[in-house]
């Protein structure tokens, strides 16, 4: 097999963000868009002569066309064989385990997560190195890097690969390995959680809504949640992936799920509910009347976690990003184990992880997982609170109740304002880090009183690495916080995200409307930094 040496020139705009490279899909549609940044990724790395790389992705458009071109390169730059996900699918956590459980030298994970699909939609392409994980900021800087250089890319001519054929084919020299895409993961789902005590839930009559979105999670919920653990058909729905996701918008949130919400609010709604994310790592959990936020529910999964046989013995310590709010931090104290406050972002937790030192992580953004692989993990999510409620046989809404009475409560929300000018962000940001090093000390109202005000830098404990300018944040004595930072996986224009957080201690009032509860902190965060004044912008544009 001839290797084609092909010549191009560089793309301005391939620095991977968050969360890989995601762009437009009209963006990745010009010629040669996804073989440059295929190749600065290769081109980064080393020593992968021989070796397997993974490939899947969320099944949206584009999915197929981006596949066929990664597996010519890998084949061209030498890797011995690819494993890819029946018709290219993979869910981001099933994709970590597969680099794990074959140790593969890394994967390619294809996906723009929660962000809309189709041809007028999102596409990225993110690379994982051998520990199932994102790579590391290094990685990336590298790549983007090569990506400002590159002057050719290598690849072979030869058919496409028939990805709906499970089973062993060729390309070039190189062995391609077509695998079911929901196997190992539900086996791995079965080793962690107690499968017989969740099958005697739903035998019960325990009833629940898994809402996948037309997006990845749908094979795996029916295998897993309908086929091996018994819950009635028709628990999963919008089960079958779609290239444009139904033309839905694939985000579990209150927004965008919240027909599900509000029969979860009814009297004749399911006890339990949740969602999954376009590529299978984000989740929401609804009970019945009680809407569990992200960061709740990072503390509960974290404070009931010995109930799964996975974590029986206790885990080692809890990793959060540092908007997540601090409800699971009063869990670490209590049990007495390490807590760890990392950037946005999962690529952060990988060494914590790897070292030993945290077992579960989350973020505020619907992000919760554990040392079984190094992606969050939705569908784990899911299964661990269905293990906790088939053990404790409570509602979620009395778990919940209970939490908030020992621990407290953390009242939390995020603002987020979408497709702002850029210019107009940035400069707003800027004024306010102009601001901080002014305001410790200083009161607002009665009881607001500045503790700490910085630009969140984050030294990694474990390769004693630096991440600065990782968010705003001002903190108050009574343990409220105003967290700003602008997002890094946005396509058009600046997303900003205000993070707002107020602690009611354990004898306090836990009843209060979230929105209200945060008032006093929403005023004062318009006072300095003006988002509504600047943007013009009347009203968040996602309330979760
Ligand atoms: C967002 C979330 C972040 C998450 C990332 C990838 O990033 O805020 O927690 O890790 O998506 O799912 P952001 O757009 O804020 O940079
Ligand atoms: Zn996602």
């Amino acid at each position: 097999m001839t290797i084609q040496t092909i010549k191009t020139t560089p793309f301005a705009d391939q620095k991977p963000g968050t969360s890989g490279l995601r762009k437009r899909v009209s963006v990745y549609q010009q010629p040669n868009y996804v073989e440059n940044y295929v190749q600065a990724i290769f081109d980064s790395l080393e020593g992968f002569a021989g070796q397997t790389l993974v490939i899947g992705g969320d099944g949206r458009f584009y999915n197929d066309v981006a596949i066929q071109k990664a597996i010519r390169l890998a084949s061209a730059n030498g890797f011995g064989r690819v494993m890819v996900g029946q018709n290219g699918l993979l869910s981001t956590p099933a994709a970590s385990h597969v680099i794990r459980h074959y140790k593969a030298f890394g994967g390619l994970v294809l996906s723009a997560s929660h962000n809309p699909g189709g041809p007028d939609g999102d596409f990225g392409i993110k690379y994982n190195v051998g520990n199932g994980g994102p790579a590391p900021e290094k990685i990336t800087d590298a790549v983007f890097a090569r990506t400002k250089v590159i002057d050719s890319y290598k690849t072979i001519d030869a058919p496409d690969v028939a990805l709906d054929r499970i089973g062993t084919q060729k390309s070039g020299d190189m062995v391609v390995e077509v695998i079911d895409p929901v196997a190992d993961y539900a086996a791995l789902m079965e080793s962690l959680f107690d499968f017989p005590a969740i099958r005697g839930l739903f035998a019960s009559g325990f009833t629940m809504m898994f809402d996948a979105m037309h997006a990845i999670t749908g094979p795996y919920a029916h295998a897993i949640l309908e086929g091996k653990l018994g819950a009635p058909k028709g628990t999963v729905r919008n089960g079958v992936p779609l290239p444009d996701f139904g033309a839905g918008h694939p985000d579990p949130n209150l927004v965008y799920c919240k027909d599900m919400y509000d029969l979860l609010m009814t009297a004749d709604g399911p006890d339990f509910g949740a969602a999954s994310d376009g590529d299978g790592d984000r989740n929401l959990i609804i009970g019945k009347n009680r809407f569990v936020t992200p960061s709740d529910s990072l503390a509960l999964l974290a404070a009931n976690a010995h109930l799964a046989p996975a974590y029986k013995r206790g885990i080692a310590g809890i990793a959060r990003s540092m908007p997540t709010s601090a409800a699971a931090d009063r869990v670490a104290a209590k049990l007495g184990i390490e807590m760890h406050e990392t950037p946005t972002g999962w690529k952060f937790f990988g060494n914590l992880l790897d070292a030993g030192r945290v077992t579960i992580c989350g973020e505020e953004s619907a992000g919760t997982g554990s040392n079984h692989v190094r992606e969050k993990d939705g569908l784990w999510a899911v299964l661990l609170w269905l293990n906790i409620l088939a053990v404790r046989k409570q509602s979620v809404d009395a778990i919940v109740r209970e939490h908030w009475a020992t621990y407290g409560r953390n009242y939390y929300t995020r603002h987020d304002y979408e497709e702002v000018d850029a210019a107009i962000a940035g400069k707003l940001v800027d004024d306010l880090r102009a601001q901080l090093p002014s305001l410790p000390g200083k009161s607002f109202g009665e009881d607001l009183q500045v503790a700490y005000a910085d630009d969140f830098t984050y030294h990694d404990p474990v390769d004693g690495s630096t991440s600065a300018k990782q968010g705003v944040r001002i903190g108050f004595t009574d343990g409220s916080r105003i967290v700003l930072r602008l997002s890094g996986t946005g396509t058009v224009g600046a997303t900003l995200r205000l993070y707002l957080e107020r602690y009611e201690a354990a004898d306090g009032n836990h009843g209060l409307d979230t929105q209200v509860a945060l008032e006093p902190l929403i005023a004062l965060s318009e006072t300095l930094a003006g988002i509504k004044q600047r943007t013009g912008r009347t009203e968040p544009s996602v309330i979760t």
